[in-house]
């Protein structure tokens, strides 16, 4: 019997690391499905080739979301779970700390909202 593929989760998968994740997730065809999260939309990512073309793939989803938002990520995930959940988010642009530290302590932590959708076993 075949084992069932996850259903998995990548943060910032537009980012540098995440794409290349996202790629190495669909061409391995690993997963039931994947959901792309990040501040970006592809469109405007600059994907190359081999990118674009994973990224139009039927098991992806694209979901625009700020994660230091709460609201942000109630409206992008709702109740919905994952088996794995990747974070390849993060903030590279310099001079970007202090305004991100800022809503980080208006809007808490959003990684607390993350894991409550994540199944402990
Ligand atoms: N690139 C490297 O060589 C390297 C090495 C070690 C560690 N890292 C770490 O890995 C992480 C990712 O690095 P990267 O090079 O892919 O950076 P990147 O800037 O290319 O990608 C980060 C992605 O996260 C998204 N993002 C950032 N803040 C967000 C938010 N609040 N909500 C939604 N999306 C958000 C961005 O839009 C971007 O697409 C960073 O934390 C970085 O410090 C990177």
């Amino acid at each position: 019997m075949a084992a069932v593929k996850p259903k998995v989760l990548v943060l910032g998968g537009c980012g540098f690391i995440g794409r290349y994740v996202v790629c190495e997730l669909v061409e391995k065809q690993v997963c039931s499905s994947i959901c792309v999260v990040d501040k970006v939309p592809p469109q405007i990512a600059w994907l190359n080739e081999r990118q674009s073309k994973v990224f139009a793939d039927e098991s992806i989803t694209f979901r625009s979301a700020n994660l230091i938002n709460a609201a942000s990520c109630a409206s992008a995930f709702g109740e919905e779970e994952w088996d794995w959940v990747i974070n390849a988010a993060g903030e590279t642009k310099t001079g970007q700390l202090q305004k991100l530290m800022w809503e980080f302590k208006i809007e808490k932590i959003l990684a607390i909202n993350l894991l409550t959708s994540i199944d402990p076993s």
